[in-house]
């Protein structure tokens, strides 16, 4: 599988799905910082993974994923959007990387948003043509698992 874990900071999901994914498959892992990729990096390394790793870095106004438009079987999007200022632009641009079919596991941290800023974040996946999978139950965060129709 090819997956694309959108902000994924220091790797903390991506690692874990680099086993996962192992051996034909790839992580790509997108993020703003550029300091978190580095570290993400030297961890990758550390692991064994690195060449089931690729990094990006984005900027708020592009995803600059071109060239995954249409490759990407599965998308985590975890504690990730409420950092994000334009939700509908992030959702747009993660429905263009999915294959048909593909799945966005969309988290948020409990602790930090409302249910009802889930709720909005969800209804704006909905406008963006993704369509609700499965409800999902992790602790300490609002989830769902969203399909690409
Ligand atoms: C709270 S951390 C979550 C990291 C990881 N997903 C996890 O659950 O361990 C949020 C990450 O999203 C990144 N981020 C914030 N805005 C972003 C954006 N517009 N595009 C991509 N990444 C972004 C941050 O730099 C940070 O590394």
């Amino acid at each position: 599988m090819n997956v694309l874990d959108f902000g994924s900071a220091m790797g903390f999901f991506s690692i874990p799905m680099a086993h996962m994914v192992n051996p034909d498959g790839k992580v790509i892992c997108v993020d703003i910082q550029e300091k978190m990729l580095t570290v993400l990096k030297k961890r990758a390394k550390r692991a064994g993974v690195s060449n089931l790793i690729e990094n990006h870095i984005c900027t708020d106004d592009s995803v600059k994923l071109e060239k995954y438009h249409g490759k990407i079987d599965f998308i985590l999007a975890f504690a990730v959007a409420h950092e994000v200022p334009d939700q509908n632009f992030m959702f747009s641009e993660l429905y263009k990387v999915l294959k048909p079919k593909g799945k966005l596991l969309f988290a948020e941290p409990s602790g930090h948003i409302s249910e009802s800023d889930f709720k909005n974040s969800v209804s704006i996946a909905l406008k963006n043509n993704f369509i609700e999978a499965e409800l999902l139950n992790i602790r300490y965060s609002y989830s769902i698992l969203f399909e690409k129709s």
